[in-house]
């Protein structure tokens, strides 16, 4: 966050097939509407999560119980822009059709509730529990805004609240805060895990240049019992919203912990960014991977490369059985997230995620792929082994789907010194490019044609790039559109970059335009129905 917010108050064609995401919400997708007319909900995603009226920022709080994922996430209920924080809260089943509920915590006089995290405590090491009910104990900062404005640096502290309902009602902790302020202007966004190995509670939170750690055997009382962060990574903003958690390194016995941090400004293509580092963790200390240790501003450990992917964290209380990691973003930037051309809601999540580790070239990596919750709601509408993708639309017109809600994907074999260019466009001429440049092993999105653009000079002033860090011979490429944003899994998941878009109307072809011809493989496009539709595969 910066700091002047706190003073703000192929060739498809688009058929409109009704899709449901927002539970017992009404359905506010139209395929066509004056783009100038700022009511009109055009810009309204088909799958993502946003909320139904007003401004949202991070996800906060979730958990799992009972079968549903709980995300909790920043919420100003009076106004479309940044304002006195709430927690907004929605609920579930597969974390892809979300159902929202009312708010869940209120600012109350110490203060807004800033992002934090939520725990099932099973053992009620807390004492809240009723001896039937595990407690679910949420664990938040306190903003106090007088202090602010007071010119005090201590105005942010953190606090607990309990919920013996499913995080449907919440009662504040009397003792609040149990993390005082110890004179730092940054200090928030707490997250708490259970440490299975050494049976304490960890909680990390973030500060302007480092990650500060404390355990617990309670939730209530915390000891500092160390820090990391200064000397590595990127550092052109402040630390925010870190997560700390252990994970297995795939096809090992290993266990490693992750430590994601996010920052803002000073993400790897401006504004909003989140880098992660891995190591081991010995009960105190996390000693990072050496590859990390001393890692350049403009590195490449993060786990989304574009401008829309911001504050995201993981599930907690997943159960051992499913046993993965599933995390959520918030799907803008603070460099404009205020002034995009939407009015009745503002800001929306990113696809849920689940992220694995996996070991390479001498270090780790971070993967992260779309939950396979999102499989059921797929039709397959085109299935190709092969197709020539230069200089050509990729997909003809014969395939009758909607890129408004599609996931796409292909592999480009034999990657030679090329430059492969793909667009999204409209009828109005409105265009994303992106692809990759094998000649500088880089990524890229360009949005500057993108559609509406001219909100802010952040927007779409500069392309996005990430650099590839697979090296195979082969690119798989993993695209989810949505009527208003992309994400890209480039190499299973190993890059990511995830953009919003504005266009005048929705996109409705995809192609390539390169140079030179190249063909693409096993070429397969998804329609992503939230009614099953009955649909054969169409092969060409
Ligand atoms: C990150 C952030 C957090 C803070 C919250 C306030 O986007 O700035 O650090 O808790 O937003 O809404």
């Amino acid at each position: 966050m910066n700091l002047s917010k706190n003073f703000l108050p192929l060739v498809f064609s688009a058929t409109f097939i009704f899709i449901s995401c927002k539970g017992e919400k009404d359905d506010h997708r139209v395929t066509a509407a004056d783009p100038s007319d700022l009511n009109s909900e055009i810009f309204r995603p088909n799958f993502h999560f946003t909320p139904e009226e007003n401004w949202m920022n991070d996800p906060n709080g979730m958990f799992y119980y009972n079968s549903t994922y709980h995300l909790f996430f920043q919420y100003y209920p009076e106004g479309n822009v940044w304002g006195p924080m709430h927690w907004g809260h929605a609920t579930s089943e597969d974390m892809i059709e979300w159902k929202e509920l009312p708010v869940a915590l209120e600012p109350d006089e110490l203060g807004y509730i800033f992002s934090g995290s939520a725990v099932v405590d099973s053992n009620n090491t807390s004492g809240f529990g009723d001896g039937t009910t595990p407690p679910i104990v949420a664990i938040f900062t306190y903003h106090d805004p007088k202090g602010e404005e007071e010119g005090r640096i201590d105005y942010q502290s953190q606090a607990i609240a309990y919920s013996l309902d499913e995080g449907k009602t919440w009662t504040k902790y009397e003792a609040n805060p149990v993390i005082a302020n110890p004179d730092i202007k940054d200090f928030r966004d707490p997250k708490v895990t259970w440490d299975e190995q050494n049976k304490q509670w960890l909680l990390v939170l973030a500060t302007i240049d480092r990650t500060l750690f404390y355990s617990s055997p309670n939730l209530k009382d915390w000891e500092l019992i160390s820090e990391f962060g200064q000397g590595t990574g990127a550092h052109d903003g402040v630390w925010e919203c870190p997560d700390f958690f252990p994970i297995q390194v795939e096809n090992s016995e290993e266990t490693k912990w992750v430590l994601i941090q996010s920052l803002n400004p000073g993400g790897y293509n401006g504004g909003s960014g989140t880098q992660y580092f891995v190591g081991d963790f010995d009960g105190k200390n996390f000693i990072v991977d050496p590859a990390m240790e001393n890692l350049e501003e403009k590195h490449d450990f993060w786990i989304d490369y574009g401008k829309d992917n911001y504050a995201g964290v993981t599930w907690s209380n997943i159960p051992g059985s499913d046993g993965r990691k599933l995390s959520i973003g918030w799907m803008s930037n603070w460099l404009y997230a205020q002034e995009v051309p939407t009015e009745k809601w503002r800001s929306a999540m990113t696809i849920a995620r689940e992220i694995t580790l996996k070991q390479k070239d001498g270090t780790f990596r971070i993967f992260s792929l779309p939950v396979r919750e999102l499989d059921k709601y797929k039709t397959t509408i085109f299935e190709k082994d092969q197709l020539s993708a230069g200089g050509s639309n990729i997909i003809s017109e014969e395939t009758d789907g909607d890129l408004s809600r599609a996931e796409i994907s292909f592999e480009i074999p034999q990657l030679t010194n090329n430059r492969y260019e793909f667009y999204m466009t409209n009828k109005e001429g409105d265009t994303l490019r992106f692809g990759y440049d094998h000649r500088e092993k880089q990524f890229f999105i360009d949005r500057k044609q993108s559609g509406l653009t001219d909100f802010s000079d952040d927007f779409a002033n500069k392309i996005s790039t990430a650099p590839r860090t697979a090296d195979d011979d082969t690119l798989s490429v993993t695209i989810l559109l949505d009527r208003t944003s992309i994400e890209l899994f480039y190499d299973e998941g190993e890059t990511v970059m995830t953009e919003i878009f504005f266009p005048t109307t929705p996109y409705t072809t995809f192609s390539s335009n390169n140079k030179e011809e190249f063909s693409i493989q096993n070429i397969k496009i998804n329609q992503l129905n939230f009614e099953i539709a009955e649909t054969t595969p169409s092969k060409q």
